[in-house]
């Protein structure tokens, strides 16, 4: 028999196939079983009619609980009125596993009851389409950088030193030696494009953040691209062509997952290139009109970011940040060394950074000399330091939060619901 997935009923309308999946609900009459299926690809409705299948294979469908593993064949037709649009006419069905009271039923469930059982929130429609928009932007997202040449070089994990300050990191005994999980790969993308030119890595991520907000995890994923011979303005114009890009791929392939967590697509549409840009000073401007305390050099909270993203319908570059606020390894602007080529992409509707690169330093005194004011140990960096010795070059890069930039494209409140199993502060089960 042939098999199909609920996505693609509509290649098998008046066929015979089987589907392969799990009871999301079911309801009977004496006469007629109603199947909610799911496949982990959608949701259909399977008809059973006692009078048609037999009173034995009738009784079998209204054993059936909820989550209850089943194969379901039969004949498919259009049903607009029905979930997904199709139904089925079952002709035979066969239980794989009658499943154990579920602890999540159709009605409303606590956020920590939810998360506590985050290995079985991840099947109801809303979790499942999350995923499956997020596997849609990690796969267009390497696209992009494929289809541009970019070599995808890996990061390690484990790493000597840190990359973004040494508050957040997370420390592993190597065996006796310090070792810490990485934060970021950039630095070893900074090597890996001096060999290679233009790179990309696209890995997890760690960071002990210590508050809990609904923009941090503690691991996250994040793609890092590292260009040989790019300034900050074309680092830029390569980052808001990368986001424009997968917006049209999840526009075009997300359609009935956006439909499902109910997203305003009229905002996606409406995003046009360039994006605007604004300099730290400009957008320190911009708070002060809106009657915010603020004082130049401060970082931007949150409700700065939303501030500054209110202003415009697209993602906005901050640009120019003040050196002190910024990570050791940011070039100095050539024209105001209080401030550095570095530059943050702050998405719309208040979902804030999801970008932040920049050029690096390539000269090796100053970057010498950022690394003692910084209070780095310098051994662990003189490899860091070759790339200075040895055919220094102007280069820039950039890292794309991919959790942020799924609760945005999703429209979520939370990040929690942006990775299959989120690791948040005191938050490590299941
Ligand atoms: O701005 P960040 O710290 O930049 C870097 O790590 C650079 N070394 C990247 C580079 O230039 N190669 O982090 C980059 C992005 C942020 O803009 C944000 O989207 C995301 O990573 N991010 C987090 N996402 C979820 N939880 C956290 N705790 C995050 N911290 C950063
Ligand atoms: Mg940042």
């Amino acid at each position: 028999m042939k098999t199909a997935l609920i996505k693609n009923l509509h290649r098998h309308v008046g066929e015979q196939v089987t589907v392969q999946g799990w009871v999301y609900n079911q309801r009977s009459s004496g006469k007629i079983t109603f199947i909610i299926l799911r496949d982990g690809s959608g949701l259909m409705q399977g008809v059973v009619v006692k009078q048609e299948v037999g009173e034995a294979l009738f009784a079998e469908a209204r054993k059936l609980t909820q989550e209850s593993a089943v194969k379901v064949t039969g004949i498919v037709r259009e049903e607009p009125r029905s979930v997904g649009g199709h139904e089925m006419q079952v002709t035979d069905m066969e239980i794989v596993s009658l499943a154990e009271e579920y602890p999540i039923t159709h009605k409303e469930h606590g956020v920590d009851f939810l998360a506590e059982h985050r290995h079985l929130w991840i099947r109801t429609p809303r979790q499942a389409a999350v995923l499956r928009i997020r596997s849609e932007i990690e796969h267009a997202l390497r696209n992009f950088f494929y289809e541009r040449d970019f070599v995808l070089a890996d990061a390690p994990i484990i790493t000597p030193a840190a990359c973004e300050g040494t508050t957040n990191l997370f420390e592993i005994d190597y065996h006796g030696e310090k070792g810490y999980l990485s934060q970021s790969g950039q630095l070893y993308n900074e090597a890996n494009a001096m060999a290679l030119g233009r790179i990309y890595c696209f890995g997890p991520t760690f960071r002990a953040e210590k508050s809990k907000t609904r923009r941090h995890l503690l691991e996250f994923w994040m793609i890092e691209a590292e260009m040989a011979y790019f300034d900050l303005d074309a680092n830029m114009e390569l980052q808001e062509e990368m986001i424009h890009y997968v917006i049209q791929r999840v526009l075009a392939k997300c359609t009935n997952e956006l439909n499902v967590l109910e997203r305003d697509v009229e905002k996606l549409k409406a995003i046009k290139l360039p994006f605007p840009r604004i300099s730290y000073t400009d957008a320190v401007e911009l708070l002060k009109q809106a009657g915010e305390d603020f004082t130049w050099g401060d970082d931007f909270g949150a409700p700065h970011e939303t501030i500054i993203s209110s202003h415009f319908n697209a993602p906005v570059f901050v640009h120019r940040y003040p050196t002190a606020i910024k990570a050791f390894y940011m070039k100095p602007d050539p024209n105001d060394a209080n401030v550095v080529l570095g530059a943050d992409l702050l998405a719309p509707e208040g979902y804030g950074e999801i970008i932040g690169g920049g050029q690096r330093i390539d000269d090796l005194a100053l970057l010498e000399q950022r690394i003692a004011e910084h209070k780095l140990p310098q051994e662990a960096f003189e490899w860091y330091l070759d790339l200075r010795r040895y055919g220094s070059v102007p280069h820039s890069g950039f890292g794309l939060g991919l959790e942020r930039t799924v609760a945005w494209l999703c429209g979520l409140e939370h990040i929690r619901e942006t990775i299959p199993f989120p690791r948040m502060l005191h938050k490590m089960y299941p």
